[in-house]
């Protein structure tokens, strides 16, 4: 049974993990455009990944007798000046992604909600990976500089990324 409270943040949460996704989908139109295929295909495979994530706690709210309601999702930004500042702007979503989480795992903690804390620990370790990920990303792109051939390097280094594996239901 969750309560008003906690119910609101989830489904904040979920319109939170489907904007990530739409977010990840309009860099990757960004790169495609710009004939970045290797990134593009990686971004692809992210915006993939955050549809799990939302479904993840769409399928626990509904597990636990809650009620989904879906929000609008507001128009991401298009446009980046360079690979290095989309992946910076990505590092910068994460970092609010985690904030977002450890939000919500201190109301469970607060109102001794057990079962949507152990949930939100896949979450917890999931959001390290991502940050983790996508810092050691940016660091070899500020690494490669303005090189042409090092950038073309990395997006084919991205290009085989394998599609998500939808995380396990609690
Ligand atoms: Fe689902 Fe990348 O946060």
């Amino acid at each position: 049974m969750l309560t008003a409270k906690m119910q609101d943040a989830l489904n904040t949460q979920i319109h939170e993990e489907f904007f990530s996704s739409y977010l990840y989908l309009s860099m990757a139109a960004w790169c495609e455009s710009n004939n970045f295929d290797g990134f593009a295909h990686w971004m692809r495979m992210q915006a993939q990944e955050e549809l799990f994530h939302a479904m993840k706690i769409y399928d626990y709210v509904n597990a636990v007798g809650g009620r989904v309601t879906l929000k609008a999702v507001d128009a991401p930004a298009t446009e980046w000046d360079s690979p290095l500042a989309m992946f910076e702007a990505s590092y910068a979503h994460e970092q609010f992604m985690t904030k977002n989480i450890n939000n919500i795992v201190d109301i469970a903690h607060d109102e001794k909600d057990h079962a949507t804390e152990n949930m939100l620990q896949w979450f917890i370790s999931e959001q390290v990976e991502e940050e983790a990920t996508v810092d050691a990303i940016c660091g070899k792109l500020k690494m490669l500089g303005d090189s042409g051939h090092g950038i073309y390097m990395m997006d084919r280094e991205l290009a085989v990324r394998a599609a998500p594996a939808p995380p396990a239901a609690e």
